[in-house]
């Protein structure tokens, strides 16, 4: 389903990612984790190829950065729903037009528009919620929307960068309830965070950026609350053996 074969990554010659090798099946939940400016989002981003590789190749939803063609983004992206921190609502409509303006984009039917608008809105608890206008709604609500609309084209891949940053800790969590809910209908989920907690919530593969590249990774309990193994932690667990 997506995978990363010896892949370098550069943001203006600046390398972010060196040599990535990195398989994930088929409805795994997947989170990144990694301290800012490690490269979440750059990581998220050469997912849906709005960045190339410099090196090796990366295949998704059956497209590879190697062979596809700037004219074919656009129908991969289709394949892909995206998340992002800040939402990213069309401010001026209300929340059934910013779901129905993905399906239009693709000429979808106006019978067939409305049935998976209420099938999305009602994934995420909002089928009241379809006349409101975005900025009346709280940031989760807002939030729920913006998964809405990345189900509504019934995606094989959910990527989802910091979804929760912009939320409180219990709203973070349902958030994630939800982006679990619909992981477990089959659709493959990454979601890059920086919040340990919502990991320790909901423990799945998680992995972690470090030394440009990425480690699979567990979380260690320590007075700060959680932090990623670190190689001391499994040395200090052997030696208390
Ligand atoms: N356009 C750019 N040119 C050069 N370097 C960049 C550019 N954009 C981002 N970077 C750098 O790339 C690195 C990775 O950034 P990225 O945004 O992927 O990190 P992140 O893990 O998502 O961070 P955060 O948790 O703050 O969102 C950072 O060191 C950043 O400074
Ligand atoms: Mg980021």
């Amino acid at each position: 389903m997506i995978s990363f074969v010896n892949v370098d990554l550069e943001l203006n010659k600046k390398p972010i990612f060196r040599n990535l090798n990195l398989t994930v099946q088929s409805g795994e939940l997947v989170y990144i984790v990694g301290k800012s400016g490690s490269g979440k989002t750059t990581l998220l981003k050469s997912l849906y190829m709005e960045i190339q590789p410099k090196k090796g190749e990366i295949q998704i939803a059956g497209y590879n950065s190697r062979t596809i063609r700037k004219r074919q983004i656009p129908h991969l992206r289709r394949k892909l729903g995206i998340v992002f921190q800040d939402f990213r609502l069309l401010e001026d409509r209300n929340v059934y037009d910013n779901l129905a303006f993905v399906l239009k984009v693709t000429g979808t039917k106006e019978k067939l528009i409305k049935e998976k608008i209420a099938h999305a809105l009602q994934s995420v608890g909002l089928e009241h919620a379809a006349k409101q206008m975005p900025m009346n709604l709280s940031g989760g609500e807002q939030q729920r929307v913006a998964i809405a609309r990345a189900i509504v084209r019934e995606p094989l891949v959910i990527l989802a960068d910091e979804p929760t940053g912009n939320l409180d800790p219990d709203t973070s969590i349902e958030i994630l309830e939800y982006l679990k809910r619909i992981n477990q209908k089959g659709i493959t989920t990454l979601i890059g965070t920086h919040d340990y907690e919502l990991v320790r919530h909901s423990p799945s593969r998680t992995l972690q950026i470090s030394d440009m590249t990425l480690a699979e990774s567990c979380l260690i309990e320590s007075e700060t609350g959680y932090r990623p193994a670190r190689a001391t932690d499994i040395k200090t667990a052997a030696e208390a053996m």
